[in-house]
Formats: C-alpha cells, sequence, structure tokens
C-alpha cells in the first residue's frame, strides 16, 4: 500500500493570553505514514478517531523551561492528549487488530505508534457506548468529577453545594453526585442554555453568571458548605466570603485565569479561611485514579448506559478544527464535552 498522509495539529509559538489558530497552533498535512511498513517496535499502529480538548492542555503551552505537573508541548510537534483510536497493527500479544483504546496522550495526528504502558487502557467492545463517552463522562473528566467528590466533599444531606462550570464536562457530573448525595445544588454556568442544562441534572438553583450576579445568589441561597471549584478568580472569593463554618472547597481548576499572562487574582476574602475553618483541597486527577477509578468503572458505565447521568458532549468534524475547538473551550463557547471526531470508525 503507498504511504498515507498523516496530518497533525502542531504547536507553533507560546502564547501569552489566548491562543490563536494560525498563529500559536496550526493543521500540518505535509507528513506521511506507510501504514504496512512503520516500524512498531513492539508497539501497536492507532487510527486516530477522536480526540479529546480540555482546559488543563492551556498550561502545556509554555515555554519547556517553565515547570509544572505537565509536560510542555514542544515548538514544531503534534499537540497531545485524551483519545481514542483503534489499532491497525499489533507486534504485542496484549493487542489486536481492531481493538479500541483510550490513551492520555495521543498525538493529535491521524496515525501514530506507541508501546504498551500503564496508562494505555483497551475499552471492552461490548461498552454499548460511544467510544467518546470515553474521553468525556467515562473519561478523565467523569473520573475527575467522581474521585475528588468521593475524596473531599464528605456530603451531608440538606447541606448546600456551589458548582461553578457547573453545565461543563467536570460540573455537570458534580452536579448529579451531589443530588445523589442528598444535598441542595446552586449551579453557576456562562449561558441560560447552559443553566437550562444544570436544571435538568437536577440543580436546585440554577443561574447564567453573566447575567445574574454570583455574590446576590450566594447571599441569598447560602452559606455554601462545599464549593466545587472550576474557575477560581472572584467567584472563588466569593465562594470564601458566603462560606459556612467547616466549609469543604474542592479546587479542581482555576479557567479564569488560565490565560491571563500573570495567572493570579487579587483576593479579597482568604481570611475567611481561618474563621470559618474552611479545608481548602486542591487535586489532580490521576493521583486520586488509582484509589477511586475502579469503584468509578464498575458504577458509572452501567448508570451511562441507563442514561441515569446525563451529560453533553460538543463534536468537531475533523483535524484541522482542533484549533477552533480548544478555544472554545478555553473562551466557554462549547456546550457540554470539547471533542474533534478526526475519523470515522
Ligand atoms: N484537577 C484536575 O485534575 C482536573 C481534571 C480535569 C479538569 N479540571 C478542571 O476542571 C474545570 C472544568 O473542566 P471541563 O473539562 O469540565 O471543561 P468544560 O467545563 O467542559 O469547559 C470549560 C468551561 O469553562 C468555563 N470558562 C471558560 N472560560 C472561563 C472564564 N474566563 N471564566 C469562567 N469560566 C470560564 C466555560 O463554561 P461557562 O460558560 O459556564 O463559563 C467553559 O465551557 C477546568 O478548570 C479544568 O482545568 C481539573
Amino acid at each position: 500500500m503507498a504511504p498515507v498522509r498523516n496530518a497533525r495539529y502542531i504547536f507553533t509559538e507560546v502564547p501569552e493570553e489566548y491562543p490563536e489558530p494560525g498563529r500559536h497552533f496550526r493543521y500540518d498535512d505535509s507528513q506521511i505514514v506507510d501504514l504496512e511498513s512503520v516500524s512498531l517496535d513492539g508497539g501497536i499502529l492507532v487510527k486516530t478517531l477522536v480526540l479529546s480538548l480540555d482546559p488543563y492542555m492551556r498550561g502545556r503551552m509554555r515555554p519547556p523551561s517553565k515547570e509544572s505537573y505537565t509536560n510542555p508541548f514542544r515548538i514544531g510537534e503534534s499537540l497531545s492528549g485524551y483519545g481514542v483510536g483503534v489499532i491497525l497493527r499489533s507486534e504485542h500479544e496484549a493487542y489486536a487488530l481492531g481493538d479500541h483504546v483510550t490513551y492520555v496522550d495521543i498525538p493529535h495526528q491521524e496515525y501514530f505508534v506507541v508501546k504498551p504502558n500503564p496508562f494505555l487502557r483497551k475499552i471492552p467492545s461490548d461498552a454499548g457506548v460511544p467510544w467518546s463517552l470515553f474521553i468525556g463522562v467515562l473519561g478523565m473528566p467523569g473520573q475527575t468529577a467522581y474521585a475528588s467528590w468521593k475524596e473531599y466533599a464528605k456530603p451531608q444531606k440538606g447541606q448546600t453545594v456551589f458548582v461553578s462550570t457547573a453545565a461543563g464536562a467536570v460540573g455537570s457530573f458534580v452536579v448529579q453526585l451531589a443530588k445523589l448525595d442528598g444535598m441542595k445544588v446552586i449551579a453557576s454556568s456562562g449561558s441560560d442554555e447552559k443553566a437550562a442544562f444544570t436544571k435538568e441534572c437536577g440543580a436546585d438553583v440554577s443561574f447564567n453568571y453573566k447575567t445574574t450576579s454570583t455574590e446576590e445568589i450566594l447571599q441569598k441561597e447560602g452559606p455554601i458548605d462545599v464549593y466545587y471549584d472550576n474557575v477560581g478568580g472572584e467567584t472563588l472569593d466569593l465562594a470564601f466570603k458566603y462560606a459556612a463554618k467547616n466549609a469543604r472547597f474542592i479546587e479542581c481548576g482555576m479557567i479564569s485565569i488560565y490565560n491571563k499572562p500573570d495567572k493570579s487574582y487579587p483576593f479579597k476574602h482568604l481570611m475567611e479561611i481561618i474563621g470559618k475553618q474552611i479545608s481548602v483541597n486542591g487535586f489532580l486527577v490521576f493521583d486520586l485514579v488509582p484509589k477511586w477509578g475502579k469503584q468509578f468503572y464498575e458504577e458509572m458505565p452501567r448508570l451511562v448506559k441507563e442514561g441515569k447521568i446525563k451529560f453533553q458532549e460538543d463534536r468537531s468534524y475533523g483535524l484541522d478544527q482542533i484549533g477552533e475547538a480548544f478555544v472554545a473551550v478555553q473562551k466557554g463557547t462549547n456546550n457540554g464535552k470539547k471533542v474533534v471526531v478526526v475519523a470515522e470508525d
């Protein structure tokens, strides 16, 4: 068979603020691959099916000299992240032609070779749900919500939880976990459509923070016993102000500052942590998964299959859409878990 195109989406320049497709990253279709003869060296050849665009990827768009908990993207190389692919060739006995795999570091290109490793997971062939869910509600975002909620929320029936970015992949799952635990849920999101979805997920108070004052809502509906923080900044500051005694803060993300050059916010209400004895719990999902992953996969696939856990998926089609899709997540114009479908099965 003649070599085929192996298009990629490459990183080209470190952004100061929001990345711009065409400038900081771009589509590149100059590479080819011979699918029959490319060396596998004991690994597998995978065709990329669907890629996940996640907020944390913004942190990888940094100079390599800057330390962080993730690897930086390299100028001139493909972006990479969570995704699902199908095996075209295998030189490893645990993987066969046609198996579907999900992996934390799929290069954003049409085909790639990878060696078996602990982060490369086979998806059961009888999963009975679209493959893309394994990078969404049944993948990293779902695990994030589940593991952090189980680890830190200490839910009590009748207590109040405030969830920011509540219509998103992580947030909408948290809303539903909190309702299963009998809590009152205040859900903040960035559009009326998103607020309606959080209501469908069971939130007691759903509001669009762009048109309704978060402070007024928290003053009226608080104090809050648990704050599930996806945004940081001003919303987090207000959550300190309207927290109850012994509140638990689950620090999942701070997307409101990811694209600011100095990545900071001038807090006014930090002192509340002491007087109210607030526990502030930052976490990284991959450190919680060894503890909660097994339970997650025992409970959640069935509930998702039965439609008992709601989720939204926002699909773009074509590898060349990666840039726009990524910016949508950073700016909040996505509606649910953002994925790019690269190829059909
Ligand atoms: N700690 C961990 O291990 C871990 C793992 C996974 C995810 N996370 C974090 O969880 C959060 C949610 O991730 P996700 O995958 O579920 O994403 P998502 O909610 O599906 O998409 C991102 C959302 O962030 C909101 N947003 C964007 N810019 C914002 C801004 N300037 N201010 C306030 N909100 C903004 C938008 O929602 P609105 O329109 O509602 O504003 C946007 O839709 C992120 O902060 C992410 O970094 C952390």
